[in-house]
């Protein structure tokens, strides 16, 4: 049988936890260390199953990857020996995508299978490819695989046209070994995005902007190793504060970035859970049962559509009807169905659910579809009356370490069964 969460529901959730380092910034850091033959020293890398497909991926491509004695994880590609990203390792993780800018600024040369669609629509990166061709590279798509090429890019002005997180990464990734000034204009205003240009400045990159819409780099012909700490996960954060506000407990997390999660935690305001915000500490006391509210996701600092799922379950709860608008993805809602079979009333049509509140939810048999509805399904199944298991947990497992172990720690009943 295959790995299960089993969830015991019905206990308010209470206490403290640390919140873990992001995996969206840490996916395009560990991807920045292909733009240097010195050690990139990354002080809090997470465990979890996309950042050992990245190492994976960076180990194809030359990287020697240790743990230095800080407990750091140094990333050192002394020499590039592949410049391809196969199609095992892209199918499995599309932020696979975030190798080519830098190895097509340091080699010159980039083969990476092309990403297909995913559980959460079609996702395509012409945006990156548009941007790669503006900095003067060659782009040919042959068998299935991006086939990237250039002599030493060019700084181009890049307006990409809609906001793309890992686009803009690897736009900028690209831009910092090239000759001149590239501007990115419409750029991904993500914590995430601002964190990569923070330790690519610690590795001698010139980046103004970053965390804004225009972000300007002027090209160096090199850039040396760095160290550097992660932000803390932003989507982690609001995922342990909705199991506060959905079990009507009291959690407190720690050594989080309040100001990365000033639309989830508003949000959570309107559902009717306390906040209360003390230098990294975040707390979130629930009550008995959530109030309705009105969701539209949007690029940073709008509402993130990676805590949609886990609104959907606690609104799925809430006196009264809300609606829920998807704005990035074209097929984000594949939770309601699952949700439905715990006892919400949610129906979808294109990208609006309307949800109409239930009082309880029952235990029951679901399966995950992708990371975050995978959460979603845990969440409703601490909230519900009796046991909900949960497979495919291997979607959980993407993105979050070891979820069950902190919700037990908050008192959760949740076991994994292998
Ligand atoms: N898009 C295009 N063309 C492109 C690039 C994007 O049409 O060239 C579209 C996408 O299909 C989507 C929208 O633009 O409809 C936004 O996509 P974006 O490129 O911003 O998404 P991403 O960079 O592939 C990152 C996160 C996602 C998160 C989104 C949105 C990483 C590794 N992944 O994806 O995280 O949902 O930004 O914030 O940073 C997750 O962690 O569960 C996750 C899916």
């Amino acid at each position: 049988m295959a790995t299960r969460l089993v969830i015991d529901g019905g206990s308010p959730l209470r206490g403290e936890v640390q919140v873990s380092a992001a995996k969206n910034a840490a996916l395009p850091a560990l991807c920045a260390a292909l733009l240097t033959s010195e050690p990139v020293i990354l002080d809090n890398v997470p465990g979890l199953a996309d950042v050992a497909t990245t190492r994976l991926l960076l180990e194809r491509l030359g990287a020697e990857i240790s743990s230095d004695r800080g407990g750091g994880t140094e990333v050192r590609v002394g020499r590039l020996t592949s410049h391809e990203a196969p199609y095992e390792l892209v199918s499995t993780m599309r932020a696979s995508v975030l190798v080519l800018g830098p190895l097509l600024a340091r080699a010159g040369v980039a083969r990476v299978a092309l990403p297909g669609g995913c559980a959460i629509g079609v996702r395509p990166i012409d945006q990156h490819l548009k941007g790669f061709q503006k900095l003067g590279a060659d782009i040919a798509i042959q068998n299935g695989y991006v086939e990237a090429r250039s002599s030493r890019l060019k700084g181009a002005r890049i307006t990409t046209d809609l906001v793309t997180v890992t686009g803009t990464e690897n736009l900028m990734m690209a831009a910092v070994l090239a000759e001149g000034t590239t501007v990115l204009e419409n750029a991904a205003r993500e914590p995430e995005v601002a964190d990569l240009a923070r330790l690519l400045v610690a590795m001698g990159a010139r980046i103004d902007g970053a965390g804004t819409e225009r972000i300007e780099i002027q090209g160096v012909p090199e850039i040396g190793g760095a160290r550097h700490r992660i932000i803390p996960d932003r989507i982690e954060a609001g995922t342990l504060l909705v199991a506060g506000a959905i079990t009507g407990g009291d959690v407190t997390i720690t050594g989080a970035a309040p100001r990365h999660l000033t639309a989830t935690l508003a949000k959570l305001e309107e559902c009717g859970a306390t906040i209360s915000v003390a230098g990294d500490r975040v707390r979130c006391q629930g009550r008995e049962r959530p109030q309705a509210a009105d969701v539209i996701t949007s690029p940073f600092p709008g509402f993130p559509t990676d805590m949609q799922a886990q609104f959907m379950a606690l609104l799925g709860l809430a006196d009264g009807l809300s609606k829920i608008t998807e704005t990035i993805f074209e097929n984000r809602f594949m939770h309601a169905a699952e949700l439905n079979r715990m006892g919400a009333r949610i129906e979808t049509e294109g990208s609006t659910a309307v949800v109409r509140g239930v009082p309880a939810y029952q235990g029951a048999p679901v399966m995950a579809t992708d990371l975050r509805a995978s959460a979603s399904l845990v969440l409703a199944g601490l909230a519900a009356r009796g046991t909900t298991t949960v497979s495919r947990v291997y979607h959980l497992d993407r993105g979050y370490e070891r979820l069950e172990v902190r919700l037990q720690s908050l008192g959760a009943s949740i076991r994994r069964l292998r």
